[in-house]
């Protein structure tokens, strides 16, 4: 067995996906005209495997069965109904980052499904899937604490993974959006025990505070949220009345902006953004926003890249 274990980006899109099925901005209208420099990409998700058949599954999105479809490793066929999904490990309760979860019910044993307690609480209640899929497949769910201590999974062995807090929001559903708590987002370090690498994944990120900063400078690669690329990119495009940091996303430019942590980091450190909204500017390759990450040495996600550490 190798002792790389591979990240495969399922989708590199925010939710809406590229295109937004009713969104004509620039981009949008673009990419569904074929505009050269424009690819269309499914709504936030990756997965984790070390030997290539069993994957740990990261938010579960909407687009999920088209993600398996275009990913045939996740499905080994090993038995008449059989899937590579052997757990699922939730960022958030984001409608992007759970309803996927409904997709799998006709899975012939529990969903194995690691989230704080905050999420598991609005996927109770807010938004009942739990309660919806016990009367499919069930679920057995297995509370992340976020006090330091390492995940382990039996079928990524050499590997643990270890969540922490992230400062973002809630959904918009949830009765918490308004007074955030520690648990409502988290960011994961990955850990392959057999290289020394790991990978800090944070597809939802508001603010970058100490522990967080510590995480991204300790990885091999961040993976970490590029939503928008300004803070008033919505409002300017006449979409909505919110501010990035209202929606729990730290904007790519300007003062103290993603791109200016990023910046610190050393040179070695691989730095890709993912959870990409649709009305991102850096989505066009040849944009001076593009031209100014290639400069800088940050990738964008792309649907179907692996990250291999
Ligand atoms: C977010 O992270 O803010 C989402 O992409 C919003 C959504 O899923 O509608
Ligand atoms: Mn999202
Ligand atoms: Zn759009």
């Amino acid at each position: 067995m190798s002792e790389q274990m591979v990240l495969r980006v399922l989708g590199s899109s925010a939710g809406g996906g590229f295109p937004q099925w009713n969104c004509n901005c620039a981009n949008c209208a673009g990419v569904r005209a074929g505009e050269p420099g424009l690819t269309a990409r499914t709504q936030s998700s990756v997965a984790w495997s070390r030997n290539g058949q069993d994957w740990l599954l990261f938010n579960a999105s909407p687009d999920i069965l088209t993600q398996l479809q275009r990913n045939p490793e996740l499905q080994p066929a090993r038995q008449l109904r059989d899937t590579g999904i052997a757990a699922v490990c939730l960022m958030d309760a984001q409608i992007d980052h759970v309803t996927g979860l409904l997709m799998l019910r006709e899975r012939g044993q529990p969903l194995e499904l690691w989230a704080t307690p905050e999420v598991l609480g609005d996927i109770a209640t807010g938004f009942p899937l739990l309660g919806m899929l016990g009367h499919y497949c069930g679920v057995n769910t297995h509370p992340l604490a976020l006090d330091g201590s390492r995940l382990r999974w039996a079928f990524l062995p050499d590997a643990h993974a270890r969540p922490l807090a992230l400062s973002s929001k809630p959904p918009p559903y949830s009765p918490h959006r308004q007074a955030p708590r520690p648990g409502d987002n988290i960011g994961i370090t990955l850990v392959n025990e057999a290289t020394g690498h790991r990978v800090f994944y944070a597809p939802g990120l508001g603010h970058i505070n100490g522990d967080v900063w510590q995480a991204m400078e300790a990885a091999s690669v961040v993976l970490v949220d590029g939503t928008f690329w300004t803070g008033d990119e919505m409002i300017r495009a006449g979409l909505s009345q919110k501010h990035a940091l209202d929606m729990g996303h730290l904007p790519m430019s300007g003062p103290g902006g993603m791109l200016e942590y990023l910046a610190q980091l050393p040179r070695s450190t691989r730095k890709v953004l993912i959870h990409i909204n649709n009305t991102n500017p850096m989505l066009r390759e040849g944009s001076p926003e593009r031209k100014a990450l290639d400069a800088a040495g940050v990738e964008l996600a792309l649907d179907g890249m692996d990250i291999r550490f």
